[in-house]
């Protein structure tokens, strides 16, 4: 099922859109604001990040979106256009109708329930639109934030998938957790 490219998702004060070529300034911001806090869990967020990284990603991100693989989405804060953070479905299954999600939300916006209310709008844009059957999150173990992220968008753990990760120099183990469509019609 295609979904366009165009989606936008408002909810409350958060807006998600597909990234455009003139947010890659404002990404380049969030990133170089958020490498203490990405850096430890976010193998690509370093020192050196620039504007020329921000414009790839958004590059592959039109592609993502143009090849039905990749759906990644800005979170933006209604009223004022600010940049928050970023998440998105990728890895998509079309066999068995799943996908990965994955996020992140800039230092000086976390812990304002950002990332637990993207997670869900996203899933749901999932669910609804691509008619995904389940959404996985794979959190480090240690990653208390994301962990607790999946929870509260209503994820249910199910395992600590043993090298599930590759962390672009090793593999590491993975708390998995997933959403299916019917943990989301309370939500
Ligand atoms: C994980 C992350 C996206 C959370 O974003 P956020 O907008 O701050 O999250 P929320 O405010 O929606 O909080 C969701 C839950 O996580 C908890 N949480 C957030 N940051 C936390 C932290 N540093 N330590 C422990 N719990 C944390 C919140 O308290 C909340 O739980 P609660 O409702 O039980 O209180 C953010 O910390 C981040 O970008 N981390 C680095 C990137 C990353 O790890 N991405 C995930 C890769 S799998």
């Amino acid at each position: 099922m295609p979904a366009p490219c165009d989606t936008e998702i408002v909810d409350g004060p958060l807006l998600l859109r597909p990234w455009q070529p003139d947010d890659a300034r404002a990404l380049e911001a969030a990133v170089v604001e958020s490498i203490d806090s990405l850096g430890r869990w976010l193998p690509w967020c370093r020192a050196g990040y620039d504007l020329a990284a921000a414009q790839d990603w958004v590059r592959r991100c039109e592609q993502g979106w143009a090849e039905g693989e990749h759906f990644a989405f800005g979170i933006f804060d209604r009223t004022h256009q600010r940049l928050l953070g970023s998440v998105g479905l990728n890895q998509r299954n079309l066999l068995h109708r799943s996908a990965n999600l994955g996020y992140w939300v800039r230092q000086s916006e976390q812990r304002h329930g950002v990332a637990a209310k993207a997670v869900q709008l996203v899933a749901r844009f999932g669910f609804r639109q691509l008619a995904l059957q389940r959404i996985e999150i794979v959190a480090l173990p240690d990653n208390q934030a994301s962990r607790r992220t999946a929870e509260r968008a209503g994820a249910r753990f199910e395992a600590v998938a043993r090298r599930r990760i590759w962390d672009g120099e090793q593999a590491r183990d993975g708390a998995v957790y997933a959403l299916v469509p019917e943990d989301l019609e309370q939500a």
